[in-house]
């Protein structure tokens, strides 16, 4: 099993602090953000890591990121995207990387508390497919949201003005080898970016598409600087806790 992390995308929402710099090296608490995910892949025993980045702070990855055996992976790759075209573009770019293999993608803006160790292995007993995480959320328009029928995902749609249930799809997706045909065959949004909400409706149309809900606190931190506030304050509270 190998890891992605997505550090791509402008930042916009988190200007002036992006200004000049990426958001995914904004310290949360007392780590750059790209800490959260990387750990997260590390502590489920992933080694092989591929980072996804652009812009002008691509460098300061290398610089911050080096070798990644700081988080005891083996490797860890770089991929660079040349502009905003999407989280399923970003995951594109990891092909050769990951070579037919089953992977796990973190947004690198997402931080959560439950450990990823059991989904993981849940996917690997899938065999094939996609594996994806649902939490429950007090403002689903913000979010990918999946329609449910019990614990079965019906439908996704993607930041719905009238959402079908309270269930975001969060910013962790686990996918085979397959992933790179779907992505060939999308279309740009009409935000003009290519969706991971598409490529998981098409394996959900395949009847390949299985969710796990979360428990544990969740935080897409990079969505607002309220939000990126309270990601360090709950970030702070867990250390305390010695979690
Ligand atoms: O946080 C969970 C949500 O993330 C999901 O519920 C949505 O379905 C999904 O589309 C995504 O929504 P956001 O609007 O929050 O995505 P955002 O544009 O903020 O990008 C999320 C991460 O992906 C961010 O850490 C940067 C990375 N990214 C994004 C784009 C658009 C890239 O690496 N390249 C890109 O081109």
């Amino acid at each position: 099993m190998k890891g992605v992390v997505l550090a791509g995308g402008l930042g916009t929402r988190l200007r002036p602090l992006t200004s000049i710099t990426n958001k995914h090296l904004l310290p949360v608490y007392d780590q750059p953000m790209i800490f959260y995910p990387l750990q997260k892949l590390a502590e489920a025993g992933i080694r092989d890591v591929m980072l996804v980045t652009g812009g002008n702070s691509a460098g300061d990855f290398l610089r911050l990121l080096g070798d990644g055996s700081g988080f005891g992976f083996r490797t860890l790759n770089y991929a660079y995207q040349v502009r905003e075209g999407g989280i399923a573009e970003a995951i594109g770019l990891t092909r050769t990387f990951i070579g037919g293999d089953q992977f796990v993608v973190i947004l690198g803006d997402n931080i959560l508390e439950d450990p990823l160790e059991d989904k993981v292995r849940a996917f690997k007993e899938q065999g094939e497919g996609a594996r994806i995480l649902l939490k429950e959320v007090d403002n689903p328009s913000d979010y990918g949201v999946a329609e449910l029928d019990g614990n079965r995902v019906v439908s996704i749609e993607e930041k719905p003005k009238r959402p079908r249930s309270s269930y975001a799809v969060i910013g962790v997706y686990m996918y085979d080898g397959f992933v790179f045909d779907v992505i060939d065959g999308l279309e740009p949004s009409a935000r003009g970016e290519l969706e991971v909400t598409d490529i998981n409706n098409t394996y959900l149309r395949r009847g390949l598409l299985r969710a796990d809900i979360l428990q544990g606190w969740w935080a897409d931190s990079g969505c607002s600087i309220d939000g990126l506030l309270q990601a360090g304050i709950r970030a702070r509270q867990l250390r305390s806790e010695g979690r």
